[in-house]
């Protein structure tokens, strides 16, 4: 059923939100359980759309699942027997291209639909391939499907010519059980990489140095289950501090990990909010109009691109005139569209947008044109005065658990309604 969520905004965010597990994290870390001989227990596992379309895939290549609770699996990878991924298994999942590393280590062969996921632009994996190749696998095209396959699989160096999250995923998968040592150097050093290491090496894998820009993989002959738990998503925490600094209000962000929220909350400090660290939560405070800040996303530890539309929304009713840069992908404002709908001033150029600060925005029907994009409108929605409409919101589901709940607990007036479709039906007489 098509749904929409309907924002009546201008309150004030006051309370306290728990943050889930990270998307990014739990759609590598589920594939990476088929390089196990025994099952997994995976915990902090969001309840989103990306999650559910993992296990699906899971499901379908043999591997056995048991929900233990909503945020709890148990995966089974002992029968998984085939390598095939099909268009309709993968469909708009960005993340199924991890099933390309994961099927390559288990079984040194895999055939995958290409990857989908949100557009911003062309998104290669020319990086994934290039690694799979120095560790002896041949990758052909054929009919639609990116096709793996090697006698078998030895350690080797790769050097990364952009710093990739997914080539960097990719190349752990298929090298944990490669014999000998690969090393991939100018990794990307993202949060959710340090998670599937340590995932990895708690069933067994040798592998140092995730999070710096060298990886050192050691083969191992076998993986064993382990029981996991999931890091905190840090830009779905980030959502969250960047809507109490759009919207003002006091508000407790629960089961983080500050050191994730660094770059984040350098940003929104300068913006004017308080925001105070603890062990494992934040609180931000704003009671001000947000002053400017000039942003540029970068691969971690830079200011993440994941957050970009939502730090940009927040911008567009600051004093003062901002500019934000897009680093990491090459067209990544089709957000900029829908906020100017709603009163903002940002002129586009290229990987540059330019963002006059207006007092508010205003209440209108938008669409999330992606998951991140999706976001920013939830955050103009909530700050805008009158009723916002947002359609599309099967992206924002993609990566975001229970977020009506979440900002209704918060004090945010919103609701997910079903969109009724008013085309006129005639009957013949
Ligand atoms: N790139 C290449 N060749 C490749 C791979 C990437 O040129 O083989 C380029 C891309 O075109 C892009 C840059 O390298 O310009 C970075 O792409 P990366 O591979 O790091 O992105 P990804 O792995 O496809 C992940 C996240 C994205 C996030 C990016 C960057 C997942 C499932 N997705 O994508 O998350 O934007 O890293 O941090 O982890 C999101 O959660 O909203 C999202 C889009």
């Amino acid at each position: 059923m098509l749904e929409k969520f309907i924002i009546h905004g201008g309150k004030p965010l006051k309370g306290e939100v728990r943050i889930s597990g990270a998307k990014n994290a739990a759609v590598a870390i589920l594939p990476a359980v088929l390089l196990a001989d025994s099952p997994c227990v995976i915990e902090n596992l969001p309840n989103i759309s990306d999650v559910s379309a993992i296990l699906n895939v899971m499901q379908c290549l043999g591997a056995q699942i048991r929900l233990i609770n909503k945020s709890s699996v148990e995966i089974n990878p002992r029968h998984v027997n085939s390598f095939v991924v099909t268009k309709e298994m993968a469909e708009g999942m960005r993340a199924s291209s991890y099933f390309l590393g994961a099927l390559l280590g288990r079984m040194n062969r895999a055939r995958v639909a290409p990857p989908g996921g949100c557009n911003f632009g062309v998104r290669p994996i020319d990086q994934h391939i290039k690694g799979f190749e120095a560790l002896g696998a041949k990758i052909t095209f054929e009919n639609g499907m990116v096709d793996a396959k090697a006698e078998k699989l030895s350690g080797a160096s790769v050097y990364l010519d952009v710093v990739s999250v997914g080539a960097t995923i990719n190349i752990m998968l298929a090298a944990v059980k490669a014999k000998g040592l690969t090393v991939i150097e100018n990794a990307a050093r993202e949060p959710h990489i340090v998670d599937l290491a340590n995932f990895l090496n708690s069933m067994g894998a040798n592998i140092m140095g995730a999070g710096t820009s060298v990886i050192k993989i050691r083969g191992v002959e076998r993986l064993e289950g382990t029981g996991y738990s999931i890091i905190p998503d840090q830009i779905e925490a980030g959502t969250y501090m960047a809507a109490v600094v759009a919207a003002k209000g006091d508000v407790l962000i629960t089961n983080v990990t500050p050191k994730h929220l660094e770059s984040i909350a350098a940003k929104l400090k300068e913006m004017g909010a308080e925001i105070t660290e603890y062990d494992e939560a934040v609180r931000v405070v704003m009671n001000r109009r947000p002053r400017k800040c000039n942003v540029k996303t970068m691969p971690h530890p830079g200011f993440p691109t994941d957050m970009q539309p939502q730090i940009a929304t927040v911008l567009a009713i600051a004093e003062g005139t901002s500019i934000v840069t897009e680093g990491v992908w090459d067209n990544r404002f089709r957000y900029v569209d829908q906020l100017t709908l709603m009163g903002a001033d940002i002129q586009v150029d290229g990987k540059m947008a330019v963002i006059t600060g207006v007092e508010n925005l205003n209440a209108s029907p938008v669409k999330a044109v992606d998951l991140r994009a999706g976001a920013a409108m939830i955050i103009a929605g909530i700050m805008a005065d009158g009723k916002t409409e947002i359609e599309d919101i099967d992206h924002i589901d993609r990566g975001y658990e229970n977020v009506v709940e979440k900002f209704t607990s918060l004090g945010a007036d919103i609701k997910r309604v079903p969109i009724i479709d008013s085309t006129p039906v005639y009957k013949q007489a």
